[in-house]
C-alpha cells in the first residue's frame, strides 16, 4: 500500500479523484489538504469534507492556501459551478482538521519512512510549495510527486496555461525546483479521458453505491467543453490518482519542464521539452497516452465498491 497525500481543490474532477482514492486498496490515503483553486478555500474546504464524508472514510481534511504566492486569487466557476462542485449539494462532512496544510503535510513527512509518501497535487500547487521549501530534509520521505498540471499543447485558462499551472506558476516552479521526481498528467493526456454522456451512462451502470451515483450527477452537471465540439469534458483530476493505480494504462516519457513566471500572455505555460531540445536532464515523467476505456471501466467498478 502507497502512503498518499492528495492536495487538492474540490472541484468536480477533484471530488471524483478523491472517491477514486478512497477506494483504491493499493491506496492509504493519510492526508487531504486543501486550496482555493477551483472556488475559493471555504468552499473546496467545505467540498473536500463533503466528499470523504460521503465515502465514509475518516481521513483528516486540513484547509491551507487562499491565494497564490503571487499575484491575485481567480475562481473557476464555468465549470465547476458556485459551489465547486457542478451545483450538486452534499451532505456536510466531518470537521477539517485543525492546523494549515503545508505544516500537516511536513508533520506527515517527517513521522515517514524514506521514500515512502506520494504526494499527488490536484490544484494550485501553493500547498505543496509552502510544504516543500522550507525543510530540504525531509525530500528524502517523498517517493514521487504526481500533478495535474500544465500542457504541452494550448491551455484551458489562458489560450498557452492549463489553470492550475496559471493559478500559481511560481508554487510550481518551487516544486519543480526541488528535483524530487515528479511524474505529470497534463491537459494533452486528460484529453484522452473525455466524460461523454456515453461514459457516464456506463458508469452509471457499473453499480447503485451512492458515491458512484452522486459522482455520475456531479460529471453530468459539468458543461461540456467548446474545445471537444460539445461532445464531453475531460476528467482531468482522476488520471492523477489512475496514474499511481494502473501505470501499465499510460505510455509516458522521460522529459524536463519548466514553467513561465513572468508577466504577461505566457504566464503558467509549462515548457515541455518533449524532444529534448534544450538538451536539460529530463527531471519529469510524463503521462502521454492513456487507455481511456479501460480507465474508465476500473474507475466504475472502484466507485461502486463505496457506500
Ligand atoms: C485542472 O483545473 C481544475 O479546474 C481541475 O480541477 C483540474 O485540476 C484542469 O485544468
Ligand atoms: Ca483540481
Amino acid at each position: 500500500r502507497r502512503t498518499v497525500v492528495i492536495d487538492c481543490d474540490p472541484g468536480t474532477d477533484d471530488a471524483v479523484a478523491l472517491w477514486l482514492a478512497m477506494a483504491s486498496p493499493e491506496i492509504d490515503l493519510r492526508l487531504v489538504t486543501v486550496a482555493g483553486g477551483n472556488v475559493g478555500l471555504d468552499l473546496t474546504l467545505a467540498n473536500a469534507r463533503a466528499v470523504t464524508g460521503l465515502a465514509g472514510r475518516p481521513v483528516p481534511v486540513v484547509g491551507g492556501a487562499r491565494r497564490p504566492i503571487l499575484g491575485e486569487y481567480r475562481s473557476e466557476t464555468n465549470v465547476h459551478a458556485v459551489n465547486g462542485i457542478g451545483g450538486i449539494t452534499l451532505p456536510e462532512g466531518p470537521p477539517a482538521a485543525p492546523g494549515i496544510a503545508a505544516d500537516a503535510i511536513r508533520a506527515l513527512l517527517r513521522d515517514a519512512a524514506p521514500g515512502e509518501v506520494t504526494l499527488i497535487g490536484l490544484g494550485p500547487a501553493t500547498n505543496l510549495a509552502l510544504a516543500l521549501a522550507p525543510e530540504p530534509e525531509l525530500f528524502s520521505r517523498v517517493r514521487e510527486i504526481v500533478l495535474m498540471t500544465g500542457a504541452w499543447g494550448e491551455g484551458n485558462w489562458t489560450p498557452s496555461a492549463e489553470f492550475n499551472a496559471a493559478s500559481d506558476p511560481e508554487a510550481l516552479a518551487m516544486v519543480l525546483a526541488t528535483g524530487l521526481p515528479v511524474s505529470l498528467v497534463t491537459l494533452d493526456l486528460t484529453a484522452q479521458a473525455l466524460v461523454t454522456p456515453e461514459v457516464i451512462a456506463n458508469l452509471r451502470e457499473a453499480g447503485s453505491s451512492r458515491c458512484l451515483a452522486t459522482a455520475c450527477d456531479v460529471l453530468a452537471a459539468i458543461p461540456r467543453s467548446k474545445r471537444f465540439n460539445g461532445r464531453g469534458t475531460p476528467l482531468h483530476d482522476p488520471c492523477a490518482v489512475a496514474l499511481v493505480l494502473w501505470p501499465e494504462l499510460f505510455t509516458c516519457r522521460e522529459v524536463s519542464v519548466t514553467v513561465e513566471c513572468g508577466e504577461g500572455p505566457g504566464r503558467g505555460r509549462t515548457h515541455v521539452d518533449r524532444w529534448n531540445r534544450t538538451g536539460r536532464q529530463p527531471h519529469v515523467t510524463l503521462a502521454e497516452t492513456l487507455d481511456a476505456p479501460t480507465f474508465f471501466s476500473r474507475l466504475g467498478a472502484r466507485l461502486a465498491t463505496l457506500p
